[in-house]
Formats: C-alpha cells, sequence, structure tokens
C-alpha cells in the first residue's frame, strides 16, 4: 500500500513535470516580486524625455533591434568587450541608437529597491511600451518574465534586420523570418512617425540613386531638395540627421501612412509600401482610418515583436548591469 501510494507520488509528479507548460510571459508578472516596477520605469522615461523628447523614438527602435536579434533579450543592451564586438556596435546601432541612459538608470534604481527580479529586457520592453503611449500612441500590456540573454554579437546585427533600401519581398521576408505576417511589418512601419534618421541612411536616394537618375523619382522633388539642404553632398558631417516626419516629429500618428501617399517617405524601404500593390490597400485603410485602427493594430504588433524569442523560466539571466553579461 505504501509502496503503491509512493509509485502513484512519484507518476503524478513525472506527469506534472512533463506536462507543465513552458514557462511564459505574464502581465502583472513583477506583481509580488517587484511591484513598482513598472512604474519606476515610467519615471525613468518621464525624467529622460524631459531632457530629450527624442528618446522616446531611440527606445521604440532599440526594443525592435532587440527582438529582431536573438529575441526580445536585452541582448542590445550589452557592451562591447576587448574580446567581442557587441550588437550596439554594429553600424546600424552605433552611433544612431540612444535611450542606453534610461535603461541603465531605471536597472539601477530597481536594483536597488528589488535587487536582482527585474530583467533588462523587461525595462526595454516596458520603455518601448510607455514611449509609444507618451508620444500619443495606444497603451497596450506588455506581459513580464523575459530574461536576459548572456551573446551579444555585432555579426548578428546586419543579418536580422531589414534596410532602408529593401523592396516590400525583402522587408516582408525580414518580417517573416520573426514570426510577422506583412501587414504586421506595414503597421509597424509605422514607428517612422516619430523619430530622426541620419543622412547617410537615405542619402542615395538624393545623390546616387542608379545608372540614370541621381535622384529616386519615387521621392518628391520639393522634399528631395530640402533634405539636400539638410544634407548637402559635400558635407563630412556624420552627425547631421533629419526628421523621419518632419509635420509631426514627437507624435506617434499615421500621418506617416499620409506622407507615403504624396511621395514623402523617407526610406525607399517607407515609400515601396505605398507602391506596391501587396501593401498599398494596407497604407490607404491606415490612412483613412484617421489613425485610430491603425494606433490599435501598431499596439497589437508591438505587443507581439515583444515576444519574439524571450527566454524564460531558468533560461538566461537576470543581469545586474544592464551592459554586463553578470
Ligand atoms: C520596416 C523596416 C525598417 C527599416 C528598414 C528601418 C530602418 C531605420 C533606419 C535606417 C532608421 C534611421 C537610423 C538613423 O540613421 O539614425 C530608423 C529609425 C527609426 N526606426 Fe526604423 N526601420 C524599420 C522598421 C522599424 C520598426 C518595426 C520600428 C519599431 C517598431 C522602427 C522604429 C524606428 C524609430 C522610432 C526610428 C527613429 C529612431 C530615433 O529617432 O532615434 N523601425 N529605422
Ligand atoms: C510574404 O511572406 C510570406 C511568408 O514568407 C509569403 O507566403 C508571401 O508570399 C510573401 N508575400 C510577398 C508579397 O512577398
Ligand atoms: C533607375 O530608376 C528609374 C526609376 O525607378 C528606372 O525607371 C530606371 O530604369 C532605372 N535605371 C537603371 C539603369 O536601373
Ligand atoms: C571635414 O571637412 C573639413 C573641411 O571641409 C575639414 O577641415 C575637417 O577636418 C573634416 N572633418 C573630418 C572629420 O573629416
Ligand atoms: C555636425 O552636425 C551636428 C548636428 O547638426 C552639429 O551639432 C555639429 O556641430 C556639426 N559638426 C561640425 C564639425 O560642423
Amino acid at each position: 500500500m505504501e509502496l503503491r501510494r509512493g509509485a502513484v507520488t512519484v507518476f503524478v509528479l513525472v506527469m506534472c513535470l512533463c506536462s507543465m507548460p513552458e514557462a511564459q510571459l505574464q502581465v502583472g508578472f513583477y506583481e509580488s516580486t517587484c511591484p513598482q516596477a513598472e512604474a519606476v520605469v515610467a519615471e525613468e522615461l518621464r525624467r529622460g524625455l524631459a531632457s530629450n523628447i527624442g528618446l522616446a523614438a531611440g527606445l521604440v527602435r532599440m526594443h525592435f533591434h532587440d527582438c529582431f536579434v536573438r529575441g526580445c533579450d536585452g541582448s542590445v543592451l550589452i557592451d562591447s568587450t576587448s574580446t567581442n564586438k557587441a550588437e550596439k556596435d554594429s553600424p546600424i546601432n552605433n552611433p544612431s541608437l540612444r535611450g542606453f541612459e534610461v535603461i541603465d538608470n531605471a536597472k539601477t534604481r530597481l536594483e536597488s529597491a528589488c535587487k536582482g527580479i527585474v530583467s533588462c529586457a523587461d525595462v526595454l520592453a516596458f520603455a518601448a511600451r510607455d514611449s509609444v503611449a507618451m508620444t500619443g500612441g495606444m497603451r497596450y500590456q506588455v506581459p513580464g518574465g523575459r530574461r536576459d540573454g548572456r551573446v551579444s554579437l555585432d555579426s548578428e546585427v546586419l543579418t536580422n534586420l531589414p534596410g532602408p533600401t529593401f523592396d516590400v519581398s525583402q522587408l516582408n521576408q525580414s518580417f517573416a523570418n520573426k514570426g510577422l505576417n506583412m501587414e504586421e511589418m506595414v503597421t509597424l512601419s509605422g514607428a517612422h512617425s516619430i523619430g530622426r534618421s541620419h543622412c547617410s541612411s537615405f542619402s542615395s536616394r538624393l545623390y546616387s540613386f542608379n545608372a540614370t537618375a541621381s535622384e529616386d523619382p519615387s521621392l518628391d522633388a520639393n522634399y528631395a531638395a530640402q533634405l539636400k539642404q539638410q544634407c548637402p553632398q559635400s558635407s563630412n558631417n556624420s552627425s547631421l540627421v533629419v526628421f523621419m516626419d518632419p509635420r509631426s516629429p514627437y507624435s506617434m500618428d499615421a500621418s506617416y501612412y499620409g506622407n507615403l501617399l504624396q511621395n514623402l517617405g523617407l526610406f525607399a524601404s517607407d515609400q515601396v509600401l505605398a507602391s506596391d500593390s501587396a501593401t498599398a490597400s494596407q497604407v490607404m485603410q491606415n490612412v483613412a482610418g484617421g489613425g485610430i485602427a491603425w494606433k490599435r493594430k501598431f499596439a497589437a504588433a508591438m505587443a507581439k515583436m515583444g515576444q519574439i524569442g524571450v527566454l524564460t523560466g531558468s533560461d538566461g539571466e537576470i543581469r545586474t548591469n544592464c551592459r554586463v553579461i553578470n
């Protein structure tokens, strides 16, 4: 009898272990372990935006670059070392990625309030969510529980992120590789409604388009002339930047899609969304809806992007310093 009960116990235990669902992200993940976690991130973001409103765009982009390279595991936050060139030092990220200090400040406070509990990957996901909300986008829930990765390689950045000269099929493929469909790709591209770009990211559209045309004919001529003034061909200043959406550079709104219909997309990868028959109808719907429908879709797509390739349970670690592997 005793033996049988023991066997049953072992059997039940094994069943439980085997059928235990993989650890998953969860809304309110830190409710009992660090209840102030999300509020601290919001507070540090607000403080950061007070000195530089552009950091909101920086953090939305940083989350995207984190998630597309090795999943949303905070790997983009890791500093290079003498033996490893990290993601953040890829030319795609350095010097253009910004907002690291907001993450550091939030993490420092969270380590002193609840040591070893809140991951850097979650801090970044929360900060990106709040950046969307604070610039006029729709607020969405971000489940927590991401763990921090222990690997960050410059060599994985270029191969996993889309480029500004991509056409629709390349964009589609790049997002499909991360489990996001074409509509979500068009929806998420609307993040280019805020922020800035360095001239080097699009100057080929102004000066060296192809063998027969120096200027990209799909770029509005007046806009091109204005961009040429902001990005002179003769300049050797690599710090020059322009707004992605000059009409409302700090507002997360559907004007991005309206711009595309007027050939005012900054990157070729933006403008093609309006000209390719596979995506043009999405662009028009996003404009027609006055922004509400797009904001809802954007929130949902951000939440989905935030779950790409996450580490959970006992995988990875909770980094003490977001810049350094424990
Ligand atoms: C669809 C393919 C995409 C391409 C090719 C692309 C490319 C770029 C490039 C080249 C820049 C300018 C960087 C610089 O020169 O300073 C940029 C900026 C930006 N991107 Fe994207 N991006 C894409 C999708 C996304 C997505 C999905 C998001 C977020 C959900 C995003 C958010 C941003 C933001 C907010 C900025 C402005 C950053 C700042 O002001 O610091 N992008 N993107
Ligand atoms: C987009 O990607 C999906 C998945 O790879 C593919 O089935 C579809 O044909 C692609 N569409 C276009 C227009 O490239
Ligand atoms: C250059 O681009 C234009 C406009 O897209 C196109 O009509 C032309 O065929 C291209 N020329 C070459 C040599 O690729
Ligand atoms: C940029 O060009 C100016 C002259 O046009 C030169 O004095 C300066 O050293 C150059 N700077 C860099 C970083 O090459
Ligand atoms: C380069 O451009 C940046 C941004 O506009 C500006 O702050 C800086 O002073 C410029 N540097 C030089 C050497 O002109």
